[in-house]
């Protein structure tokens, strides 16, 4: 999580939320009826002021619409009045229509408390204007964790913007992080992960800006899946500090040799990733 962005948000909640919520987002929700399927438990990541979720809902959609900031939350709760119900994990009674789930959670999720909502799984997945605010440090487990709480044949929607202005840490003038990724590149992470591109759709600004770009790619994760070797030691690798100041870099979708895009070779991955937690030739440790 990039704290600098969820403390943006809590503190210009109210403003926020009253943008968001007035924005035209019918293209986005168009593109969301036409690809969920009819009924499906949802999860949204990132819910913000609960625009899409309320609609969702009012569509025979169940609904547990999730972000970070408490104070986005709170704006969302004022103003769907008895709309919204606060859920926390374990519960026993999820989803009951006409109401949307809330509950406050921060992805990727911090695996140290051992999530409960980690168990749960979807039908769909939802992350509109979030995965921006990601650092790369958090792209891979936030992936991985969204695959994990999704179904078989499950979809994922991530819509994903590009053209904002920022300063050369990634910043807006407010301070929040937005780390905008080509879509292929997304894509092709995901597709690593089991994952196969349904659709990659293009839909105008919500708010207007001729600037920004939208891209709302809408993913299936296959039947048979399962995590291929490979992506077991990227997990291990992208969770390794010692390996990655080694001079490995994550660069969002392959890992590379610095300066190079070749993808390494598995035998090169596992045998660094052996001596690194082992040690190796006549017990000296790396
Ligand atoms: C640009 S707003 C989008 C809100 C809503 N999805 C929409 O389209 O109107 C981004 C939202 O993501 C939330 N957010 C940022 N980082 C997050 C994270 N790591 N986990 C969960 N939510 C996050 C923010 O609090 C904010 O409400």
């Amino acid at each position: 999580m990039d704290e600098q962005t969820v403390k943006a948000y809590d503190a210009r909640a109210a403003d926020f939320a009253t943008r968001h919520g007035a924005a035209d987002a019918s293209e986005l929700q168009r593109i969301l009826l036409k690809h969920l399927p009819a009924g499906a438990r949802v999860l949204e990541i990132g819910c913000g002021c609960g625009r899409d979720a309320r609609f969702l809902v009012e569509r025979g959609f169940r609904v547990v619409a999730t972000d970070a900031s408490a104070g986005m939350l709170e704006a969302f709760r004022k103003s769907a009045g008895d709309q919204v119900r606060i859920v926390d994990y374990p519960a026993t009674e999820f989803c009951y229509l006409p109401f949307v789930e809330i509950l406050q959670a921060t992805f990727p999720l911090p695996l140290a408390s051992k999530p409960a909502i980690l168990s749960d799984t979807f039908d769909a997945v939802l992350a509109v204007a979030v995965i921006m605010h990601l650092p790369d440090t958090d792209l891979f487990e936030f992936a991985y964790q969204l695959r994990q709480m999704l179904k078989p044949g499950g979809t994922a929607v991530l819509s994903v913007s590009e053209g904002r202005a920022v300063d050369a840490a990634s910043r807006d003038h407010q301070g929040r992080l937005f780390r905008e990724r080509p879509p292929a590149e997304l894509t092709l992470l995901f597709e690593r992960l089991g994952f196969t591109l349904v659709a990659r759709e293009k839909n105008a600004d919500a708010m207007g800006r001729g600037d920004v770009q939208w891209t709302t790619l809408i993913l299936r994760l296959d039947t048979v899946s399962g995590a291929r070797p490979v992506d077991q030691i990227e997990t291990i690798i992208n969770r390794d500090r010692t390996l990655r100041s080694a001079g490995r870099c994550w660069d969002g979708t392959h890992l590379t040799r610095s300066g190079s895009n070749r993808p390494l070779p598995r035998f090169w991955m596992r045998q660094r990733w052996w001596r690194s937690r082992v040690g190796y030739s006549a017990g000296k440790r790396t």
